[in-house]
């Protein structure tokens, strides 16, 4: 636990089965007029831009444009290309609506639009930048990454091979908007592994060396609603109740993270991903359980205290306290067998197409992840790379 810490959170969170509506009202709080739209091809194509247009009826705002080739991983010609627009259409606000690659790629405009002399991929974390952004409203459709409450843009250049997280205060969203409508149309596949990275997220903020008693309170309730609808959104992608739940955890868990970092799961995820170009859920998804294997004799108490969160205070109480630990990892086993036969989620790094040659560069890589810096038991490149083994070929 971090004795001293701050904990901060300045996103508005508007939520619920009608909150879409609200979104005229929000501009208006934010004095914005013409927002431009920035999403991707898989949301416009799931018809969510429909509902979003339609909730402007009757309003004084005016879609000034909307950007809707968002690639995956945010990159830098995207958002090149979405500052010209801003500009071009006289625009006041931004409105994301997707997951974390629309949602970044806006922020990172947003950056580029208030101050245009900055070089977004010079700087390897924190932007020094403390001009006031242009409003920004993010409507999640992934209930995974939490972007649209924290401080980060994960943003690419493809060109150089090169992916970078942008920190800066001003970058937050001023306001979420989280409805489940907006999730509904997710596929089963991707409510998965996007549930797994919100999963993640709360457990690792559970257990790194940033953890503190408010994170706990955001991430220990993340993880409740997680281990109850996850499943169900998967089999039941209607279910408009458990979608709002697990829409309402992925933002928790954003919170969480964003204050008490993650760790060595997410260093692991990101070498994955750099190396391999393994979407980041499903790269949470493979490491999580045996990764907190590896963490347990620095993290079982913290573990063994979630258990009632996972299974519920009478599941707990008839459980040895030594045994809760192993129990609350041996509960994300199952519910990742559990998605496996639902949905095909990967259980190995074998079968997302990882070829053994490649193992001992991801453990290079993830030794020097910043994620690495917050995991509570140090590890080292040999360490990394029996985990990643041992997730190759489970
Ligand atoms: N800023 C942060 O704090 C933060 C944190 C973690 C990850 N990230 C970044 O976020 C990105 C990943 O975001 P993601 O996992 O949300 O995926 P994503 O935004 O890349 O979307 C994945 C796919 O899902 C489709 N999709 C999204 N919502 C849909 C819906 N409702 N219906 C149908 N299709 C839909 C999209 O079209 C896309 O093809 C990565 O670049 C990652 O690095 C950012
Ligand atoms: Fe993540």
């Amino acid at each position: 636990m971090a004795d001293n810490f701050r904990f901060h959170c300045p996103v508005k969170i508007v939520s619920g089965t009608t909150a879409l509506e609200k979104l005229p009202s929000e501009f208006k709080q934010l004095n914005a007029k013409r927002p431009l739209i920035v999403t991707d091809p898989g949301v416009s194509g799931a018809g969510l831009l429909d509902l979003i247009n339609s909730t402007f009826t009757d309003s004084d705002i005016t879609v000034a444009v909307t950007y809707d080739r968002v690639p995956a991983d945010s990159p830098l010609s995207s958002i090149l290309e979405i500052v010209e627009l801003y500009h071009q259409h006289a625009c006041d606000s931004f409105l994301a609506v997707g997951g974390g690659s629309a949602i970044d790629t806006a922020k990172a405009a947003n950056i580029k639009v208030t101050d245009r002399d900055i070089d977004l991929m010079h700087f390897k974390s924190v932007l020094r930048m403390n001009k006031t952004t242009q409003p920004l409203i993010a409507i999640p459709t992934t209930a995974g990454t939490g972007s649209e409450v924290t401080s980060a843009a994960v943003i690419s250049n493809p060109d150089k091979g090169i992916k970078l997280s942008l920190i800066n205060p001003q970058i937050p969203p001023n306001t979420a908007i989280i409805d489940p409508r907006m999730t509904a149309t997710l596929p089963p596949g991707l409510t998965a592994s996007t549930g797994m990275d919100a999963l993640t997220h709360a457990v690792e903020a559970c257990i790194g060396t940033q953890k503190n008693p408010i994170s706990d309170a955001y991430a220990g309730s993340a993880i409740r609603l997680i281990a109850r609808n996850l499943v169900e959104v998967v089999q039941n992608g209607g279910n408009l109740e458990a979608r709002l739940s697990m829409a309402n955890a992925a933002t928790m868990a954003g919170i969480a993270f964003s204050n008490s970092m993650v760790g060595m799961v997410h260093a692991l995820g990101h070498a994955t991903g750099a190396v391999c170009h393994i979407p980041h859920g499903i790269a949470m998804s493979l490491y999580l359980a045996d990764t907190l294997e590896f963490n347990l004799d620095t993290v079982s108490g913290f573990l063994g205290d979630l258990l009632p969160e996972w299974v519920g205070i009478e599941e707990t109480a008839g459980t040895p306290v030594a045994d809760r630990p192993t129990r609350f990892i041996e509960g994300i086993r199952q519910m990742r067998r559990k998605l496996n036969q639902l949905c095909q989620l990967p259980l190995t790094l074998r079968e997302m197409g990882v070829t053994e040659d490649k193992l001992e560069e991801i453990a290079r890589i993830a030794i020097t992840d910043g994620a690495a810096y917050y995991n509570r038991k140090k590890f080292n490149e040999a360490d990394a790379l029996t985990v990643i083994r041992r997730v190759y070929a489970a």
